[in-house]
């Protein structure tokens, strides 16, 4: 079997993430309470709902497939096809009742990405792509932007739920900032690539994201043109924990800022606090 054999699975998987959405809407609605899995982890009993039903789907339809899920699925048999389930991305803006987030499912074939489908139902938007054959929203294709310079980009990026004071992301956020149109911190990282995707976004960078949180997304970015690598420019792969998203064409310049901030060329300083206070003039 070939990796473009997979593109049989689209409308029964599209149909999965669908149901699993319009799972979610209810809880959305009703505000419902929240755990913590550690930090400020959360996750809710949508998360769990969703994750169930997109599993038991799966397993009915292709039960010899693996299946790794966030909130803890892990069918691993060794066969050639592997799920990544994100079954509520955006949990945060969820418990909070912000209208950020998804549903997402990526599948590899024998290891490489093949089918990625991103499921936004608070606007009813369904993003995929098959390995080979574009990326489409609501089945219409898309496409990366044509912006070529981060001056005139816009760009996403997200923080951890885990060990947040350990992560130098405030750096890169305040360094791009200064440097384009500016930076989203919209809460789900799936829909952060599908909006790379999509040409609403011309880029996103994360530290530490999960096969779950990219594997779909990643594809999505692939195939409507776009490029993932990890910061230093090298492949991406489902284990990286580092991911970067571009439209391509800003990529290199990307990348380079990337290695100054890292090496700390050229940096903005920061305002200082006290200075700044000592002249507000109140
Ligand atoms: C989170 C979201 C968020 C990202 C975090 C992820 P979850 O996933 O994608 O945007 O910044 O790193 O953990 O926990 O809502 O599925
Ligand atoms: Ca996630
Ligand atoms: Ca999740």
């Amino acid at each position: 079997m070939t990796a473009s054999a997979a593109s049989g699975f689209l409308s029964q998987t599209t149909a999965i993430a669908r149901e699993a959405g319009q799972l979610l809407l209810p809880f959305f609605q009703r505000r419902i309470g929240f755990e913590y899995k550690g930090d400020v982890d959360l996750v809710t009993e949508a998360d769990r709902a969703s994750e169930k039903l997109i599993v038991s789907r799966l397993r009915d339809t292709w039960p010899e497939h693996d299946i790794i899920g966030e909130e803890g699925t892990r069918d691993t048999h060794g066969g050639d096809f592997r799920w990544y389930v994100d079954p509520l991305d955006g949990t945060t803006n969820f418990a909070h009742g912000y209208p950020v987030f998804c549903v997402s499912m990526g599948l590899e074939y024998q290891g490489r990405l093949v089918l990625g489908i991103i499921y936004d139902p608070t606007r009813d938007e369904l993003f995929a792509a098959e390995k080979g054959s574009g990326a489409t929203l609501n089945a219409k294709p898309i496409h990366v932007s044509t912006t070529s310079t981060i001056a005139e980009s816009i760009l996403g990026t997200g923080f951890p739920s885990f060990k947040r004071h350990k992560n130098p992301n405030i750096h890169f956020y305040h360094q791009i900032t200064l440097r384009s149109h500016g930076i989203r911190r919209a809460g789900s990282a799936a829909l952060d690539l599908a909006n790379v995707a999509s040409g609403r976004y011309d880029g996103f960078w994360e530290f530490n994201l999960n096969p779950w949180d990219t594997a779909a997304g990643v594809l999505l970015v692939e195939e409507a043109g776009g490029i993932v690598t990890r910061f230093d420019g090298t492949p991406f792969n489902i284990d990286s924990r580092e991911t970067i998203a571009s439209n391509t064409l800003i990529h290199a310049e990307l990348l380079e800022n990337f290695r100054e901030i890292f090496a700390g060329r050229n940096l903005e300083e920061l305002p200082s606090i006290a200075d700044f206070t000592a002249h507000r003039g109140l």
